[in-house]
């Protein structure tokens, strides 16, 4: 049965990283017969030059269809100044809303190869393998109303809303636990119920859901703790679920602990396991199209695809391995480069995982 994939590259280095993840996505299907299928759409930036908005209709219909995404990354200075309705990012949210995709996971495991690319420490960060669950398409990134008004005293003013419902937190509470229960039992819920209301629900119904699972060791920590923490002890954390914003941000720094968030994958799943995959970090438009940036996180995105959209566990695994291999070899790109490695590309390195993966 043939797969069908929609591949959106998206903006800035976005394009360069997904041509090499989907060599490796060729190589894989051939290797393990997956029958894939690729389609290819824009997003973001490329997809307001294209049809004047960030996701247009179209394309939605096509990743309705699809039976798994891809992509890249979206944003960029050149699109910084137009209507904020049509900026770039708003294409990536509502793609993630219209396709329920809530749960959002983030994995920051560190390659032992790359324990000297870390800043920090090596005994800090080397076995470092945690999850982020992120809940992604609620919280304050989705909440109305948020304004931008003049006061009566002609002063501008802007807000937010941060709402969660309790089925918003129930669910995504249920994927962090389920992630706990296949990893090492414990799960830390970050939150800020030390002043929040939203937060305070968040911790309560967390705490619910867990007399479904009394083999999961449950504890909670308030964000500006756990961003502390996780430059402390990173390796107390085995599953930490929390909120849109403080998932965000958390995952940002987590990736740090790994070298770079240039190795950071992330799957985006909806409530039947339908998902979206793309790098943790963004188009980075500084360095776009100068063929350096590292596709080592999108490639490490279509691993997560094949184990989680297509119950390939055997080829995500090769993937891993491929990459595993290559990073022995000594090859890096410039963002996690150490003494004695050699310096590539963005190409270098997609051909190298490639040949890698066919040599397996
Ligand atoms: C991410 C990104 C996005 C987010 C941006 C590009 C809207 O930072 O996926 O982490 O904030 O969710
Ligand atoms: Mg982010």
């Amino acid at each position: 049965m043939s797969k069908k994939i929609l591949i959106l590259p998206g903006d800035g280095i976005g394009p360069e990283i997904m041509a090499e993840a989907v060599k490796v996505l060729k190589v894989a299907s051939e290797k393990f017969d997956l029958g894939v299928e690729l389609e290819f759409d824009d997003l973001g930036g490329a997809a307001y030059d294209r049809y004047g908005v960030p996701l247009a209709d179209e394309t939605l219909a096509r990743a309705r269809e699809a039976d798994a995404i891809l992509l890249g990354a979206v944003g960029g200075p050149k699109w910084d100044t137009i209507d904020p309705a049509l900026r770039p990012e708003r294409g990536l949210l509502k793609i993630r809303s219209e396709l329920g995709l809530f749960g959002n996971l983030r994995p920051a495991i560190l390659y032992p190869q790359l324990a000297e690319a870390s800043t920090l420490k090596p005994e800090v960060v080397s076995g470092l393998d945690i999850l982020i669950v992120r809940e992604l398409t609620g919280g304050i990134y989705f909440g109305k109303p948020r304004e931008r008004r003049v006061l009566e005293n002609g002063e501008r003013q802007a807000y937010d809303t941060l709402p969660y419902s309790e089925s918003e937190i129930r669910r995504i509470a249920k994927v962090g636990f389920d992630m706990a229960m296949v990893r090492g039992r414990k799960l830390c819920s970050v939150d800020k119920a030390n002043v929040l209301a939203s937060s305070q629900l968040w911790r309560e119904v967390v705490e619910e859901v867990a007399r479904d699972y009394p083999e999961v060791e449950l504890s909670h920590m308030y964000v500006d703790n756990a961003a502390m923490q996780l430059v402390r002890a990173p390796k107390q954390f085995d599953v930490m679920v929390t909120d849109n914003m403080f998932g965000d941000i958390l995952s940002d720094q987590a990736s740090m602990l790994t070298g770079s968030i240039g190795m950071l994958p992330s799957a985006s799943l909806d409530i039947d396991g339908k998902g979206m995959y793309e790098p943790c970090h963004g188009s980075a438009p500084d360095i776009a199209g100068q063929g350096i940036a590292n596709p080592l996180a999108t490639i490490l995105s279509v691993s997560m695809m094949l184990r989680y959209s297509f119950a390939s566990g055997q080829a995500a695994d090769a993937i891993e391995k491929a990459v595993s291999q290559v990073l022995d070899q000594g090859l890096r790109t410039g963002d996690i480069l150490s003494d004695g490695c050699t310096r590539v590309g963005t190409a270098e390195m997609g051909n190298a995982v490639a040949q890698a993966l066919k040599n397996l």
